[in-house]
This record gives C-alpha cells, sequence and structure tokens, in this order.
C-alpha cells in the first residue's frame, strides 16, 4: 500500500549521497527503424530493471543492517533509467501532443537560442558539437553504480536484452559516456573544485520518505514543477501516460579548468594576499566557496564547517547586505548560484522562483588536470560535466535559467546601483561574440567596475532534450 510516489524512478527524488553513485555510464541510442516491434519486447524486458525508489530504499535498509551486523561491505549497488526524444517517440509511433514545445522541437533546434557558438563562420547556424549529436538521438539509457565492474554488468546485459550484437538488434550505440565522481576529497565537487549538488528541491509531500528528502533545510516545492501531471504542473492536457513522467535535458558540458585557474590567478581581489585573492574571486564568481559554503553567509573566508552543515548551508537569501538587494558587498548579482536561484531577488518583489526549479543529477567526466596541463595554463584532455536536471517543463527550467538568467546580462532585475550585473561567469554566453563577456560586483570594494571574464571556461559540445515515462507508462504505452 505505498504512496504512488514510492514507485516513481529512481533519478528524480534520490540525492547524490543517497546512494554510493561513484560511476554512471550515459548509452546513447538509436531505434532501428525497421526492427521497432522488437525494440518494444527488448524494452518490455528491460523494464523490471529499472530502479525505483522502493527499490533503493531496500537497498540502502540492506546496507544499514550489514553496518549493524560488522559487515561493513558496499552492496553491488546499481540503478537503471531509460528516457526518450521526440525523434524516439515518434518512431515508435507515439504521436499525442506531450505539451512540450521545447522538447518536441529537440536540442540542436535550440543551440543557437541556448548561445552555443557557431562553427560556421558566415551563413546558417551550425552548433560547435561533437558529431554523435549531431544524429539522431532516440534515447538514452543511463546506468549507475558502485564501480565500473557493477556498472559493465549492466551494460553488458542490456546489449544482451536489445540483442545489440546480434542480428535482432532493436538498437545501436551512437555514443556512450562515462562519468565519474571525482577522487579523494575532490568528491562530490566538479572540476573548478567547488562542491556541487548541494541546492537541489525538495518535492511537497515527500518528507514520509527518509532518506529521499536528503535532510537539507530547503524550502519544498509542487511535485508538478518536477513531475508531469502532478499538483502544480501548469500545463493541462497532457496524455495520461505521461503522469510522473519528468523532462530531462542532458547538456555535454566540457570544463576549461587550467584557464579558469590562470583566470582567477591573473584577477585576484585586491587588498589581501594575491592567493587570498583568488579564492575570493573564484568563490565570488560561485556563489559559493569550494567547501559549498554561500558567500551571502560567509562573505570573506571559506567555513567548510558551514560547507558541511546540510541544516545552514541553503538556508539564505541573498539579504544578509541588508539593504534591499541593492548592493554585492556579498554576493554579487551575477554569481552563478545567484543567476540560477535569486531567491530574495525575485521572491521579495512578488515573483515566485519555483517555476524554475530543477533537480540536477550531473556527474563529472574526465580526467584530473595533470602537472602539465596544470604548468601549461592550457587544457589537454577533455573533462567537465554531464549536466541533467529534470523539470516538468523545459521553457520554464533548464531553457528559462540559461537563456533568461544566465544569458541576460540585466538579470536580476531591480539593481538601481549598476548598469547591469552581467553574465552568469560560470554558464553564460552568446553564440559567437564574447564581447559581452562581462560582470559587475566581483570586488567588494569597487561594486560598479566591470570584469572582463575572457572567453567561456564553459564550453557545450552538445546534448538533447528528453522524456523520462514512468514505470507504468514504460509498460503501458512504450513496450506494448
Ligand atoms: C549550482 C557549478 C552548469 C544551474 C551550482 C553550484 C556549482 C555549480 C559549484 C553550487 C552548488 C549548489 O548550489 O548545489 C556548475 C558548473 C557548471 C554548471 C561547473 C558547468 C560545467 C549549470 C547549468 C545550469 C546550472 C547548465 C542550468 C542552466 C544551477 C542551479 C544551481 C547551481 C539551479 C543551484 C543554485 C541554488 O539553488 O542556489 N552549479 N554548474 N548549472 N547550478 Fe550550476
Amino acid at each position: 500500500n505505498f504512496h504512488p510516489i514510492f514507485f516513481l524512478k529512481l533519478p528524480y527524488l534520490l540525492h547524490l549521497a543517497g546512494l554510493p553513485k561513484k560511476t554512471q555510464t550515459y548509452l546513447f541510442f538509436q531505434i532501428h527503424a525497421n526492427n521497432v516491434d522488437a525494440f518494444r519486447t527488448h524494452l518490455a524486458q528491460l523494464v523490471p530493471h529499472i530502479t525505483t525508489i522502493a527499490q533503493v530504499k531496500a537497498d540502502l535498509d540492506q546496507i544499514a543492517k550489514n553496518k549493524q551486523s560488522g559487515d561493513n561491505q558496499l552492496l553491488k549497488l546499481s540503478g537503471i533509467n531509460i528516457a526518450f526524444s521526440q525523434k524516439g517517440l515518434t518512431l515508435l509511433g507515439i504521436t499525442d501532443a506531450i505539451g512540450d514545445d521545447v522538447f518536441k522541437a529537440g536540442m540542436l533546434a535550440d543551440a543557437k537560442n541556448l548561445g552555443d557558438k557557431n562553427k560556421n563562420s558566415s551563413g546558417t547556424f551550425a552548433p560547435d558539437w561533437d558529431p554523435a549529436f549531431l544524429e539522431d538521438i532516440h534515447g538514452l539509457i543511463l546506468v549507475s553504480g558502485d564501480s565500473h565492474t557493477t556498472v559493465s554488468k549492466q551494460i553488458n546485459h542490456i546489449e544482451h536484452l536489445f540483442r545489440m550484437n546480434g542480428k535482432n538488434a532493436s538498437i545501436h550505440k551512437v555514443i556512450s559516456i562515462v562519468g565519474d565522481v571525482r577522487p579523494g576529497e575532490e568528491k562530490g565537487h566538479e572540476h573548478f573544485g567547488f562542491l556541487d549538488g548541494i541546492s537541489q528541491p525538495t518535492l511537497d509531500g515527500l518528507t514520509e520518505f527518509e532518506p529521499f528528502p536528503n535532510g537539507e533545510k530547503v524550502p519544498t516545492i509542487a511535485q508538478g514543477v518536477t513531475l508531469v501531471g502532478r499538483p502544480g504542473d501548469k500545463v493541462t492536457n497532457r496524455p495520461s501516460w505521461a503522469l510522473d513522467g519528468s523532462f530531462l535535458s542532458f547538456r555535454y558540458l566540457f570544463q576549461l579548468v587550467p584557464e579558469f585557474n590562470s583566470f582567477l590567478q591573473a584577477n585576484p581581489i585586491p587588498g589581501m594576499p594575491a592567493a587570498e585573492g583568488s579564492e575570493l574571486l573564484g568563490a565570488r564568481l560561485v556563489g559559493r566557496w569550494k567547501s559549498g559554503a554561500p558567500v551571502d553567509l560567509a562573505p570573506l573566508k571559506d567555513n567548510p564547517t558551514l560547507g558541511a552543515d546540510t541544516q545552514e548551508r541553503n538556508d539564505f537569501r541573498y539579504t544578509a547586505d541588508n539593504n534591499d538587494q541593492q548592493t554585492q558587498d556579498r554576493c554579487p548579482f551575477a554569481a552563478h548560484t545567484r543567476k540560477t536561484n535569486p531567491r530574495a531577488d525575485l521572491e521579495d518583489h512578488g515573483i515566485p522562483t519555483d517555476p524554475q526549479r530543477i533537480i540536477r543529477r550531473g556527474i563529472q567526466f574526465g580526467p584530473e588536470v595533470s602537472a602539465g596541463e596544470a604548468a601549461s595554463g592550457k587544457t589537454a584532455q577533455g573533462r567537465g560535466l554531464l549536466f541533467a536536471c529534470y523539470q516538468s517543463n523545459i521553457a520554464n527550467g533548464f531553457q528559462f535559467i540559461q537563456t533568461k538568467w544566465a544569458n541576460n546580462v540585466n538579470f536580476p532585475p531591480f539593481k538601481t546601483a549598476v548598469a547591469a550585473p552581467g553574465f552568469d561567469p560560470i554558464i553564460g554566453q552568446e553564440n559567437n561574440d564574447n564581447s559581452l563577456r562581462t560582470m559587475e560586483g566581483t570586488n567588494p570594494a569597487s561594486q560598479g567596475t566591470a570584469l572582463s571574464l575572457s572567453a567561456e571556461w564553459v564550453v557545450p559540445k552538445g546534448g538533447e532534450y528528453f522524456f523520462s515515462p514512468s514505470i507504468s507508462a514504460l509498460k503501458g504505452t512504450f513496450a506494448t
């Protein structure tokens, strides 16, 4: 007699820390157009392996029991999810209007609007993406686990289910990308070095399912901001099978880590030792210190105790300056976390931010920076973030945050003291023009001075919009 939400799939709700997820494989696939019926049969065999919250909870209970009995062995945990692009839905003959035009058109059609670079020096727009993401991608299978061995076993099993190496194959791989949590002390930190995945919304009515909300002190949002068809989903007339599904926006984001670090070194905040000035600049670009402590609560010095405190590290609204959010003493208006979740900057003007909340489930890819790269200040090996976020409406979620907030130099609004807050220094972008890549407020002692941000340190190399259906939709609509 579980609450229906208990049968939701793993990724929406489970906090990164909840499952010992160490590695994740993103398998982007194409369905064979002449073997769609076989695909449905194969999919039906995959469905029992897709992870629900109920399964994860059982696994975590088992871990707790093992610990009690002195057996500290990690369970071989893994999780599987599947999601489809519009092209995938069309091929499967699922033609009901799902109510999301951005999803329907796909990310390639949205690349220009998102601000991605044009590979063609003139004429038609062609994003400078990995060629795999220029191909038709019909779906994505996501496998997470505690080790490469566990994940490879699951991938082998999936290849077998879809007969990928045989005559009756129903899908083939377009590209598969392996993401890995960073090693040692860097666990949970993205490649620039900052603790990530801290600020996640929690859905109304899920508090009974501890440890899923993750214990963070965060306001809850309506379930329908994330889950299609639940209260708070503003789109009506969705097909009934879409209930409890969620749209997944995926971005293949490369990070130029040595270049980012060189920039911090070259532009320390004046008035303090250079190394501290560079560290403070980094924190002011992100909105948090590397430990996760928000600059709004710890403006001058990192506070690792605060960064680790799940009760306190999200308990801020950019109101600590106590000046009607008109000064940037503590946090620049354009800092990444402030751009992507402006809190009081909008809410205190009667504009809700809930519709823009997304659940982020990304993971890092690529090796650690080598000594040679660090010394030269130049990236030689690809690394970055497999950015993945869930929302019930892409135009209100990922797309809104990227285009209306991060890329918009005038956001957040109502700031009379500055000409324009500037770009989000981490993800703000605008096609082939870098002249607008400036932000104000990096130096607390000279807040109106604009800092030129140089070229982007985050380079998008592809992506797609997907719909991740509920288990019952997979069984009743996709696999039959
Ligand atoms: C927060 C890094 C891309 C949206 C953060 C945080 C870091 C970070 C360090 C602070 C930790 C936290 O609050 O959880 C990055 C890096 C990116 C990237 C390095 C690219 C490589 C994106 C993209 C979006 C995004 C593409 C959406 C368009 C957010 C949001 C938050 C966040 C919504 C939470 C803000 C809050 O609630 O306070 N990011 N991010 N990020 N990021 Fe990103």
